[in-house]
């Protein structure tokens, strides 16, 4: 546990959840493991569980969003709190407000915890050293840095359909360079002790210091898939290239594509993975994503149960700084 990590309390318990970086294989193991117990819960008829009633959250969405937005929100609505969702897409900061005015409007709505989605790489880090220490933040994605729930909830469905990291071969497929899904999964990934992780796609797409990662680099797809267990195709982040990176996208799909004969190179009983949004033709085939072997929508529902374990286990530790807090005064 590093000390100086901002997602750590004055206890040095998980106070924040920024980043992957700085988290031990112990604390990634306990929100799998806590997830577990919860999706029990959301299997259930009455899906409600008390555990953070009388509490707000508020979903702080600065940049658009479809499954994690919806997914925390409904993990905390499942936990019983108050939940505060705003399109600030659309919001004040377009009219000139500054991000800090617009935090202190929220801290003013008496919030106990910020999810956050910025198109800024460091904007979760960045509130969560300027609010109010007795509020959490959960990082839900900032630009190309960090999406570690999502990394989180990656890891608890391969946890599920595969078993034990130690023996797994994972491939991840396509744009490394601007994917914050790739980077918080490789870090994930890495810590939990998986055998090997590969990385393939084209030159423009990797990132400078990709070997330091801890992953092996591939160019040639087929290599890279050969007797994997675990295949991750990734969205091309458009938005996040400054230039082209790559010639088109049906070249793309030609040379990277995820494409049935591809997936025979895999082992038979192989898992395809996908962060979605989904380009059919563009980084995976139709029948790949909607096939047998595809569990991209269980990684969807596996979403709510880790977003529930990660929101209690900080809100947990929330309250010792809130009690300290109230002794200060
Ligand atoms: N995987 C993911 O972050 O999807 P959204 O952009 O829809 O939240």
């Amino acid at each position: 546990m590093i000390k100086s990590d901002p997602q750590f309390n004055q206890f040095n318990k998980l106070h924040h959840f920024l980043s992957i970086d700085g988290l031990d294989k112990t604390t990634l193991t306990h929100i799998l493991d806590t997830a577990e117990g919860f999706t029990s819960v959301n299997d259930k008829a009455i899906k409600n569980v008390p555990l953070l009633r009388g509490k707000t959250v508020a979903n702080l969405f600065f940049e658009n969003s479809t499954r994690t937005r919806t997914a925390f929100e409904l993990a905390a609505k499942r936990l019983s709190a108050d939940v505060l969702t705003i399109d600030l897409v659309s919001s004040s900061t377009k009219k000139g407000e500054s991000l800090l005015d617009t935090l202190r409007v929220l801290e003013a709505l008496q919030s106990d915890m910020f999810v956050v989605r910025h198109s800024d790489s460091g904007a979760a880090d960045f509130i969560a050293r300027h609010v109010a220490p007795t509020i959490n933040i959960i990082n839900g994605g900032d630009g190309q840095h960090a999406h570690p729930t999502q990394a989180m909830l990656d890891m608890f469905t391969i946890r599920r359909c595969k078993g034990d990291f130690s023996k797994l071969c994972v491939v991840i497929i396509g744009d490394i360079r601007h994917s914050r899904v790739a980077r918080s999964g490789i870090a994930a990934l890495v810590t939990l002790g998986t055998a090997e992780v590969r990385v393939v796609g084209p030159q423009t797409l990797m990132p400078a210091d990709v070997e330091s990662l801890g992953v092996t680099v591939y160019r040639d797809i087929d290599k890279a898939l050969k007797d994997a267990d675990v295949v991750m195709g990734l969205r091309l982040q458009s938005e996040r290239m400054s230039s082209a990176t790559i010639p088109s996208t049906s070249e793309f799909y030609q040379a990277y594509g995820l494409t049935p004969e591809r997936m025979r190179l895999a082992k038979p009983d192989a898992i395809v993975m996908h962060p979605g949004p989904t380009n059919r033709g563009v980084e995976i085939a139709a029948s790949v994503a909607d096939g047998k072997q595809s569990v991209i929508l269980q990684q969807v529902t596996y979403g709510i149960a880790v977003r529930m374990a990660v929101m209690s286990i900080i809100m947990g530790h929330g309250e010792e700084v809130r009690e300290a807090e109230m002794n200060k005064e």
